[in-house]
């Protein structure tokens, strides 16, 4: 399939497709606390400190946790998308941070000085870097000593059962993002680069209930956005399938986890 980090302009000018994909997770997910708020609770964040959000994403993730983490943040959103970055500052402007800043950047490159954040969040997006290492050390550089580093990916096995249904376009039938910055990945780049490293699994699972939702954020990324009629049919009809094997529903295992790294003093 063709790599994660080709033709980002296309995945993410605008929130549609990533909202087919956020959906099936808001919808089905079956956790005692919820992903956002998993992630907030953990970040070792603190009133003044200034936070470095890359790969931003429209950031829901700031709205949803409001409350979990610390007032008094200056946020710098930044993303290689500039309509991401201006959907998320819209979205973060209303919320309890001291300031809001957005910044077009390319995480392989940070327009930022070096020692300049307390805290780097890179969540679910470093497969999409071409060379990850160099976008960790554009991190480790931009943090002060002291600072912390937090990157969230997806594992291997992370929901199995529904890539399985995209073997039907001929692909791996595993997570494309995990293979190309998995959990093994994370770990060994990020003990790399910061000589130290912690991970924690998300517990939580899919329970999805709607076929159409499966179609929709299988096709909201390469190949299944470009697929032909005959692959959308096979692909209607596996998802039938599994939907019948379950009895109407499909139960789905996640595996994501979220790593933080600190840059010694
Ligand atoms: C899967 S979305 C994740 C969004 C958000 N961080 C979240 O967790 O919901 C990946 C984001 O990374 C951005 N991105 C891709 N390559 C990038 C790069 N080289 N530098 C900065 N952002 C990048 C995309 O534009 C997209 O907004």
């Amino acid at each position: 399939m063709p790599s994660l980090s080709a033709d980002n302009a296309k995945q993410y000018s605008d929130n549609q497709k990533l909202a087919a994909r956020a959906r099936i997770n808001s919808k089905y997910t079956v956790a005692e606390i919820g992903w956002f708020p998993w992630v907030a609770k953990q970040l070792p964040l603190q009133a003044g400190h200034r936070v470095l959000d890359t790969g931003c994403g429209p950031r829901w993730f700031w709205a949803a946790s409001v409350g979990k983490w610390p007032e008094g943040l200056d946020l710098i959103l930044a993303d290689l998308s500039p309509g991401m970055v201006h959907e998320a500052v819209e979205r973060c402007r209303v919320l309890p941070f001291r300031s809001v800043q957005g910044q077009q950047a390319n995480a392989s490159a940070l327009p930022f000085e070096d020692r300049s954040f307390d805290a780097v969040i890179a969540m679910h997006m470093l497969y999409h870097v071409p060379d990850p290492a160099k976008g960790i050390a554009e991190m480790f550089r931009v943090l002060k000593p002291g600072g912390f580093l937090a990157v969230t990916t997806n594992g291997a096995d992370n929901m199995r059962k529904m890539y399985e249904l995209t073997t039907v376009f001929g692909c791996a039938p595993s997570d494309p993002a995990a293979a190309a910055f998995g959990f093994d990945t994370a770990q060994r780049l990020m003990q790399g680069q910061f000589g130290n490293v912690s991970m924690a699994l998300h517990p939580a699972g899919l329970r999805i209930t709607d076929p159409e939702d499966v179609f929709l954020a299988l096709t909201s990324y390469p190949p299944g956005d470009e697929a032909s009629e005959a692959h959308l049919a096979d692909l209607r009809r596996a998802i039938a399938e599994a939907f019948e094997q379950g009895n109407g529903i499909l139960e789905v295992e996640k595996q994501v986890g979220l790593f933080i790294s600190r840059k010694i003093a």
